[in-house]
This record gives structure tokens, sequence and C-alpha cells, in this order.
């Protein structure tokens, strides 16, 4: 039975080992057939060998129930790179290209949440929510490029308001725009305490939910709030639910500690 006092739900299998185990298994197959046909006499070349790679890699994909953008990313992959390196291009675009995808989206690395912002309506629900703790202290769990925080400095003239970000750009972005209106860390949130803060708010990805909760409960005051947008945490039911209109259709999930 779901419960407030938090179930320990198991870890799913981590995603990158299964990524790569799958493209090993794909290709294994490919070239045993490839293999198989050539010692025939019949040469299918390397766009094939590609293409049939990909497929090989899909249909693993789908038989383990990747998420469905996994399931394409995987089915375009080496497709995608041998029609790259037919373009040949400058090794330096690829480089520049990892650099900037590094510098922007660290997270998506280390916690599996990729950088995308909250909208108006959430930033205006989640500083009326702050609004009820008058001075209190608000903490953003990954607060890219500072556009919520930003917004609670001109709304909650009061509130004191702390960020942590683990990707440099948006953690530099964040910084040049908020100044002194805001302590804007550039770390890991695993490492954030959560005690003294009034209202904690997330914005991440389904996969840190389970701990933060956990952490939530071990840390914060009776009284203050955990907000999530959009992610559930596993079993546990937020004590409201706030939905969002707009093309995303993302909700505020509100936990009330006891
Ligand atoms: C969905 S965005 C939300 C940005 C911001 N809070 C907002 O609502 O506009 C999630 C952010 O969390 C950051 N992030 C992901 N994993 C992190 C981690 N382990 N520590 C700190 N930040 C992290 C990402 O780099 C990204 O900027």
């Amino acid at each position: 039975m779901p419960s407030r006092d938090g179930l320990l739900i198991a870890p799913a299998a981590p995603l990158l080992p299964q990524v790569l185990l799958l493209h090993v298994l794909a290709w294994a197959s490919v070239l045993l057939a490839a293999a198989g046909l050539a010692w025939s006499g019949t040469d299918i070349g390397a766009l094939a060998l590609v293409l049939l790679q990909g497929a090989a890699a899909w249909g693993l994909s789908f038989r383990l129930e990747l998420p469905r953008w996994w399931q394409w990313i995987n089915l375009g992959f080496f497709p995608a790179a041998w029609l790259a390196l037919q373009a040949e291009l400058s090794p330096a675009w690829y480089l520049a290209g990892f650099a900037l995808l590094a510098l922007t989206q660290w997270g998506a690395v280390s916690t599996r949440v990729p950088l995308y912002l909250t909208g108006r309506r959430a930033r205006e629900e989640v500083a009326r929510r702050l609004a009820g703790y008058p001075g209190g202290s608000f903490l953003d769990l990954g607060c890219g490029t500072g556009g919520l925080l930003a917004h609670l400095a001109r709304s909650n003239r009061a509130a004191r308001l702390h960020g942590v970000e683990t990707a440099p750009l948006p953690w530099l972005a964040s910084r040049l725009r908020l100044g002194r209106r805001a302590e804007v860390r550039l770390g890991d949130l695993r490492d954030e305490g959560l005690a003294g803060h009034d209202v904690v708010y997330a914005f991440l990805s389904p996969e840190p939910m389970a701990r933060l909760w956990q952490q939530a409960r071990r840390e914060m005051r009776p009284g203050s709030l955990f907000i999530s947008n959009s992610f559930a945490v596993p079993g546990i039911e937020p004590d409201e639910t706030v939905e969002l209109d707009g093309g995303r259709q993302t909700r505020l999930l509100i936990w009330r500690m006891r």
C-alpha cells in the first residue's frame, strides 16, 4: 500500500550499460550475418550494414522496453554516424559539439536530467506558495539558467533565494543574471542539504525523485513545502496537484512536510 512514509523503490537497471550492451549485441548479430553472406559470395556493403545494425538495435531496445526516445536514438545512431563520416567534416566540429553539450547538459550524463525551463504559469504558482513564508528561504535544485530564481527575485523581494546547478554554462548564466539576489552554487544537487529551506523546488526527471523524497523527509522541517514540477515521487501521493495549461501539459506536485 503506498504511504506518505515512503516506500523503498528498487532502482531501475542503469540505462547506459544496457544501451552499450545492446549495441554490442546488435553489431555481433549483424556482423555474423554479413560474414555468412560473404562466405556464400554476397557482399552487402557498408550502408546496408549500418542500417541493419540500426534495425537490430531498435528491436533490442523495443524488447528491453527502453523509453521510446531511446529506441529512436538506438535506431539512428550508427546510420547517422556513418552518414556524418561520409560528409568528411573536420574533427573540430565534433569536438565543438561535444564541448557545447557537456557545458550545457552535464546533468543529463550525471543524473539523467537535461536542461529545460520552468514555464510562466509554474513560476507564478511557485511565487504564490513562497509568498506564504514571508522572508522565507527557497531552493531550486538544478536551477538551470536561473529563470525561476529571477522571477522570484522580482516577485518575492524579501525571500532568500538559493540554487544549485551542475552544468557550467547554465550556472554561469544564473550567476550573471542574478548577481547578489540569489546564492547560486556550481555543484551536484545530491550534495545539497535541504534543511532550513521553506520551499524546495525540483524540475528534474523521474530518476532522482525517490531518493530526493527520502532526503526531504529526513531534513525538511514540518510545514515546509517540497514541490516537483511534473515528476511524481513513486508511491507517495502529493498533498496538492496543480495542473498547468500549455503545450507541455506539466503539473506541479506539492507535498507539505510533516
Ligand atoms: C529541467 S532543468 C530545470 C531548470 C530550472 N530549475 C527551471 O525550472 O527553469 C534541470 C536542471 O537540473 C540540472 N541538473 C541535472 N542534474 C543535476 C545535478 N546532479 N546537480 C545539479 N544540477 C543538476 C540540469 O543541468 C538542468 O539545468
